[in-house]
C-alpha cells in the first residue's frame, strides 16, 4: 500500500492551521507538508514540514508535488467575500487559476485525492432563504460566490472527464480562536468574542437581525476529514456538498455571549458587507452530506460560545 503524503496550500490561514494540525495527527507529522505564500503560522512551527509556495506559480507547484511525492492536495488559498469585493480581479484570478493549476497537476501526476472548499456564498438573492437545498437556483452576486460556483463545476468536470477524485464542501461562516479570519462577511462572529472579552462592547458591521449559516471550526475539520475518508462510491455530489451546523443573527450571538459576560453590549453600523450577507441564505439543508457520509455537527450556538470564551480567556 502506498503511504499518503499530503500538501496543504494556504496552511497559514484560518482553516489551514487547524486542518494541517488535524491531518498531521491522522497521517503523521512528516507526511503533511504545509505551504503558504506568507510565513509559517506560529502554531505550525515545529510540528512538521513547511514550504513557501505560490499556488499561482504552476511550475513551482508542480516541482514541489513531484519532489515531495505528494499523493493528496488540500487547496485552501483563496480571497474571501469581503476582500473579494474590494479587488474583484485579484479574487477571480487567485480563486480560479489557483484551482485550475492544482486540478491540472492532480491529473498529470495522478494525485489520489484533492480537497477544495466552496462556500454558502455560491447562493444568491434568488436562492431559497430557509433550508437552502443542495440543488436550487444559484445566482451569486459577489465575485467570490461566482468564483466558488465556477470552481464547483471545474471540480465536477475534472472528476467526470479525467477521473480526478476532487471533493468539496460548501462551508458556512467558520468560527475559531486559533488563527485569525481572512476577510469574510461572517468574520463578525469571531471579532465579537475578542471585543466582548477586551472592550466589553462591539460595533457590528451587520444589522441585528441578519441570520447566516455558521459552524464552529472543530465541526468544519470533522466534516472535511469525514468527506475525504469516505469511500469513493459514497460520494454522489461532485460539485460541492451543503453542510450545516447552526444559524444565528448578531443579536442572538450577543445574547449568548451576555450569558457569560453580562456587561457586554453590542451596537450596529452596517457597511458594504450587509448587502453580501443579505444575498446569502439564512439556513442550509445538508441532507445529502448526512446521507452520503454520515455528517452530523457537534456544536450549536451555546456550546460554541462557551468554548470560544473559555479558549480565548486562556
Ligand atoms: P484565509 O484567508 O484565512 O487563508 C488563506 C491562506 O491562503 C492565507 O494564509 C494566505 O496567505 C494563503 N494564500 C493566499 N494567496 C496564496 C497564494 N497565491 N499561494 C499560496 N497561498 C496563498 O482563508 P480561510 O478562511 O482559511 O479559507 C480557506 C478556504 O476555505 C478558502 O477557499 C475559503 O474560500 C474557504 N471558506 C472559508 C470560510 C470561512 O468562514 N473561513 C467559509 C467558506 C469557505
Ligand atoms: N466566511 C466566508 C465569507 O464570509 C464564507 O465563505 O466570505
Amino acid at each position: 500500500m502506498i503511504k499518503d503524503k499530503i500538501l496543504v496550500i494556504g496552511a497559514s490561514g484560518q482553516i489551514g492551521v487547524e486542518l494541517t494540525l488535524a491531518l498531521r495527527k491522522v497521517y503523521g507529522n512528516a507526511n503533511v507538508v504545509a505551504s503558504d505564500l506568507r510565513e509559517e503560522n506560529d502554531l505550525l512551527k515545529g510540528t512538521g514540514p513547511y514550504v513557501s509556495l505560490d499556488v499561482m506559480n504552476k511550475e513551482m507547484l508542480h516541482v514541489q508535488v513531484i519532489r515531495q511525492n505528494i499523493t493528496q492536495i488540500y487547496l485552501l488559498a483563496a480571497i474571501l467575500s469581503a476582500t473579494g469585493e474590494k479587488n474583484p480581479n485579484l479574487a477571480w484570478n487567485l480563486n480560479m487559476q489557483g484551482l485550475l493549476n492544482v486540478l491540472d497537476i492532480a491529473r498529470e501526476e495522478q494525485i489520489h485525492k484533492v480537497y477544495w472548499p466552496s462556500s454558502i456564498a455560491v447562493f444568491g438573492p434568488t436562492s431559497p432563504k430557509i433550508n437552502c437545498p443542495q440543488q436550487t437556483i444559484i445566482e451569486p452576486i459577489t465575485v467570490y460566490g461566482i468564483s466558488k460556483y465556477a470552481g464547483e463545476f471545474w471540480c465536477n468536470y475534472y472528476y467526470q472527464r479525467y477521473g480526478v477524485d476532487v471533493r468539496s464542501l460548501r462551508y458556512p461562516g467558520l468560527i475559531s480562536y486559533k488563527s485569525a479570519p481572512g476577510g469574510g462577511t461572517t468574520d463578525y462572529a469571531i471579532e465579537i468574542f475578542h471585543a466582548a472579552l477586551e472592550e466589553k462592547i462591539y460595533t457590528c458591521f451587520l444589522k441585528e437581525d441578519t441570520y447566516l449559516p455558521m459552524m464552529y471550526m472543530p465541526d468544519a475539520i470533522k466534516a472535511t476529514l469525514s468527506l475525504m475518508e469516505a469511500p469513493k462510491e459514497q460520494i454522489t455530489v461532485r460539485t460541492s456538498y451543503n453542510v450545516a451546523a447552526m444559524s444565528f443573527s448578531p443579536k442572538e450571538i450577543a445574547a449568548a455571549i451576555q450569558q457569560h459576560i453580562p456587561e457586554f453590549t453590542i451596537q450596529y453600523a452596517p457597511d458594504y458587507r450587509q448587502a453580501i450577507a443579505n444575498s446569502w441564505p439564512q439556513s442550509i439543508d445538508d441532507t445529502a452530506a448526512r446521507r452520503d457520509w454520515n455528517w452530523k455537527p457537534d456544536f450549536n450556538l451555546e456550546l460554541m460560545t462557551a468554548e470560544m470564551i473559555t479558549n480565548l480567556q486562556h
